[in-house]
């Protein structure tokens, strides 16, 4: 009870603490997170400390827990609810987070993995709901502002595509996306395909939105995490794939699965004046994994 009572009073203490500094610096920068998940969390805490922080998620359970942990942490968060397949749910969280501030910065790690959903689910949240945050949070970062997005190793295994098919993957209308041949269900074998050309398409759209938010003065970048643990990947780890992925692991350079902190480290360096000169790029994650897989015991004859 006492101890309760004093967890109570500190709690208190930070909320006006926040609200006190808040006061001070009205023309704060304010940071977007959409996916309040292990990856994205691991990110914001390194980056949010002093800014104005939006928690988007479309489980308001998960945007609320890890807003709380943030704040009960020192952080100005707060929860927002988000579905990244909606153009109009971005919009409303953009012009929630636009009334607090300038959007600084923005990191995207919503997303399903191949176990979690139907192909068309997973292409509508991670190929779709990708390109239009890209291209909506494009026309409104800040001048010096800069981005990433998660995309995957699953995007840099699958064969290569033809030249024409990265290039519609890259620049053709975000509305007309799932309308391509190479995306419509009839070409798409299985939830991994789709999880596959969802990541390949992120970082090709990532390269061609760095091009229009360079105009703006901001950069924009992915990065393809191997495994990682976190909720979706344990998903993975104890789903119908769960051998392959344990396989995976087992026989990649690092011989361990990845820490979401391990990508927080790749991260900062791209979301910071560090990587002022890092933008339309791709940073491969994964303990040498796909380097295994083309190389060595990886590759699928040896399996
Ligand atoms: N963990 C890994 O091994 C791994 C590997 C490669 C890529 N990734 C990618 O990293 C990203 C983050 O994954 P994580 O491992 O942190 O998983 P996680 O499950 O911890 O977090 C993902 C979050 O995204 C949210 N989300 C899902 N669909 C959404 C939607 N339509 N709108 C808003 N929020 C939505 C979920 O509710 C969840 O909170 C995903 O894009 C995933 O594909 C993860």
């Amino acid at each position: 009870m006492e101890i309760n009572g004093i967890l109570s009073r500190c709690y208190s203490h930070i909320i006006k603490y926040q609200k006190h500094t808040q006061m001070q610096n009205k023309s704060k920068n304010v940071i977007v997170l959409t996916g309040a998940g292990q990856l994205g969390v691991a990110i914001v805490r390194r980056m949010a400390y002093g800014n104005k922080i939006f928690i988007a998620d479309w489980k308001m359970g998960n945007a609320e827990i890890i807003s709380k942990t943030l704040v009960e942490a020192g952080f100005n968060a707060v929860p927002y609810k988000t579905d990244i397949s909606s153009r109009e749910s971005i919009l409303e969280l953009i012009e929630a987070a636009k009334k607090e501030g300038e959007i600084a910065m923005f990191i995207n790690a919503a997303g399903l993995s191949p176990s979690q959903s139907t192909k068309e689910h997973i292409l509508a949240v991670d190929l779709y709901g990708t390109a239009v945050l890209l291209e909506e949070f494009g026309k409104v970062i800040k001048k010096g502002g800069s981005a990433v997005t998660i995309s995957s190793q699953s995007g840099h295994r699958m064969p290569a595509l033809s030249t024409t098919e990265d290039r519609l993957l890259a620049i053709t209308p975000t509305e007309d996306l799932l309308n391509l041949e190479i995306l419509k269900p009839k070409n798409i074998k299985d939830t991994l395909h789709a999880y596959q050309m969802a990541k390949r398409c992120n970082v090709k759209r990532v390269m061609a939105e760095a091009v229009k938010w360079g105009e703006r003065g901001a950069r924009v970048n992915s990065i393809s995490p191997g495994i990682i643990i976190t909720p979706l990947a344990l998903d993975e780890i104890n789903g119908p794939r769960g051998d392959f992925y344990k396989n995976m692991f087992a026989k990649s350079p690092a011989g361990r699965p990845g820490m979401a902190d391990e990508v927080a480290n790749v991260a900062e360096l791209l979301l910071s004046e560090r990587g002022a000169f890092i933008t339309g790029a791709d940073f491969l994650i994964d303990g040498g994994a796909t380097a295994s897989y083309f190389y060595g015991p990886l590759q699928p004859e040896m399996n």
